[in-house]
């Protein structure tokens, strides 16, 4: 993950780079640091803190004043979290610094080869020294080391004496603007916010040189190219006024809008989608991450349902690896908030080089998916800001039900439009959470559609409240788990469906012989007592999917609270995961 920035111009730099980082922390913030070659001296300066960009604005003087400055995000990946760790890395001469996002994965064996000493744990550190020790100019070294490299990287480079940023990619996301008042690099969009009117997206294993009044671009062998600039028009910039008393509740209670948005918005957009050549795919494959994958189950369960076609899914770090069989007449659909996320980049590319085609689900315009795919289906959640997926993840599920509801050539817009214009996010279910909140052992447990929002509930659980708790499938109980079930135990039972309501009655009298408590959240009245009720609204059963998770946003939510945390920067994560 991480996020780097790096700003050269007439102005002092040292804010722009500070105001960018802010903007990126959302990719890591574990620690943040500038490097800025000291106007006039020309001297290189370095400051670090441990924890969010604030800390770092605290400790940089008053009156520093840089035209050339580089800074850093980070989400530790090679070495605890600490001020030694946090970029930027100085090789060892002091010459050069540089800021890196990616994983250099043979910093290892590149280390033993090298004579000088390191500073800290970090692969970074290696790579920088690597530059220093090339022959040539600034340039010729950043490259000649890069083909060193395995693995992934954006990196910023400053060389003392040398007014100019120096930019590398490959893997990990990389753009530039510029206008009168100098040039900006930075690892996406946000840090750009308001300024600039278009950008310059870099691709994998090119350059580029900032200076104060220009860019140049460079392919693999520095031979100058020019790349053709992105618009920046409908990325919504605005939408960081907070007024709920997180990010995570403001984007809970946003997805009836998202799903208007998404209902008004995407049947023009899928205009444009060739559907004639969408139907004749025979079978379609899902891959991505986390909560993504959790929609793509949704997705497949949408495809099987409506247009009886064959639809699987996988975890992208598992398919990445895996002995897949790639058959053709499949298209493959990779789904990602962000569109950066480098396991779902890698299966994407695998995928491209088999000569197969891709489709994205992404809510970030221009990220590195969307540049891969063969058709882009945009979500319209917006920015999405609390680390915890909500509205990406009820808008990808939306998306993904139109998208089969279209392919299967079924007219459902009357439906659809009654259900965005009806749900509400807003329950009072306090008095519920309350008395729930002692539980320390608890499991989300549903059937089909209901089994992928158990797994989607106990993940939101787990990573914004520290509960160590699961999704499983009710059915699958008794097979193991059932030995975990005691009166300390807290079952969250998800019933949406009518055809599986008495199993899941069975499978809750399961529960009950062995003493646990059960939380129902439904839509219908069961035939037996539980110990705790959430009443969902009665919306078409493909629909519940999007009903029913919504209690347990705000279930994590209230446990996360009641515990004292901060629901949107929760522990050991980031919001985009750029490093394998
Ligand atoms: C969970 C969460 C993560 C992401 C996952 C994939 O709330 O946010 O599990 O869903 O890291 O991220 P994207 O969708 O950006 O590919």
């Amino acid at each position: 993950m991480c996020g780097i920035c790096g700003a050269i111009g007439n102005e002092n730099q040292i804010s722009t780079v500070v105001a960018g980082l802010k903007k990126l922390d959302y990719r890591g913030y574990d620690s943040s640091g500038v490097a800025y070659l000291q106007t006039p001296q020309n001297q290189l300066c370095v400051q670090k803190s441990v924890g969010s960009v604030k800390n770092l604005q605290k400790k940089l003087e008053k009156n520093a004043f840089s035209n050339v400055v580089i800074g850093h995000t980070r989400w530790a990946t090679h070495g605890n979290v600490c001020e030694k760790n946090a970029h930027p890395h100085v090789s060892s001469s002091g010459r050069f610094a540089i800021v890196h996002n990616g994983i250099v994965e043979n910093f290892e064996s590149l280390k033993q080869r090298m004579s000088c000493d390191f500073y800290s744990d970090t692969d970074t550190e290696v790579f920088v020294n690597l530059i220093e020790n090339q022959t040539g100019n600034t340039l010729q070294k950043l490259q000649k080391a890069s083909t060193l490299i395995k693995g992934s990287f954006a990196v910023a480079l400053l060389e003392v004496g040398i007014d100019k940023i120096f930019l590398a990619k490959r893997s990990s996301p990389l753009m530039v603007a510029f206008d009168h008042r100098g040039c900006v690099a930075a690892s996406d969009i946000s840090a750009f916010a308001g300024r600039f009117d278009c950008c310059w997206i870099l691709n994998d294993n090119e350059f580029a040189v900032l200076e104060k009044d220009k860019v140049t671009f460079f392919d693999q062998k520095l031979k100058k190219i020019s790349i053709k600039p992105i618009k920046i028009d409908e990325y919504d910039f605005a939408e960081e006024n907070l007024q709920e008393d997180s990010f995570m509740l403001k984007e809970i209670k946003e997805q009836p809008v998202v799903l208007r948005n998404t209902y008004f918005k995407y049947f023009a957009e899928i205009q444009n989608l060739d559907w004639e050549k969408l139907k004749k795919f025979h079978a379609f494959h899902f891959v991505a991450c986390g909560t993504a994958y959790h929609s793509c189950l949704m997705g497949a369960r949408f495809l099987k349902q409506f247009c009886k076609k064959n639809a699987t899914c996988d975890i992208a770090s598992e398919f990445r690896y895996d002995n897949n069989i790639f058959v053709k007449n499949c298209l493959y659909i990779f789904v990602s908030q962000s569109g950066e996320t480098a396991d779902t980049i890698a299966c994407a590319n695998l995928v491209k080089q088999k000569g197969l085609p891709t489709m994205c689900v992404t809510n970030v315009p221009y990220c590195t998916l969307n540049n891969l795919a063969d058709y882009v289906l945009p979500t319209f959640a917006g920015k999405e800001i609390a680390v915890a997926s909500t509205k990406a993840y009820t808008a990808q599920v939306f998306t993904l039900l139109v998208f089969a509801l279209r392919l299967a050539n079924l007219d459902c817009q009357e439906i659809l439009k009654k259900f965005v214009l009806n749900l509400q996010t807003t329950q009072d279910l306090d008095s519920v959470f309350k008395q729930i909140e002692k539980f320390k052992k608890i499991f989300f447990v549903g059937r089909e559609q209901d089994f992928v929002t158990a797994l989607e509930g106990a993940l939101k659980l787990k990573e914004i409240a520290y509960i160590g708790c699961i999704g499983i499938a009710a059915g699958e109980l008794k097979h193991g788990t059932l030995a975990l079930v005691d009166d300390e135990t807290l079952i969250v039972a998800i019933s949406t469906q009518k055809s599986l309501k008495e199993k899941m009655e069975s499978n809750m009298l399961e529960i009950k012989a062995r003493g646990g408590k059960i939380l129902l959240v439904s839509q219908f009245k069961h035939d037996i007592d539980v110990d705790f009720l959430i009443k969902l609204p009665d919306f078409e059963e493909f629909l519940m999917p999007i009903v029913s998770i919504i209690p347990l946003q705000h279930l994590a939510l209230h446990f996360c609270q009641s515990l004292g945390y901060n629901p949107d920067k929760p522990r050991n994560l980031a919001k985009s995961v750029t490093v394998e």
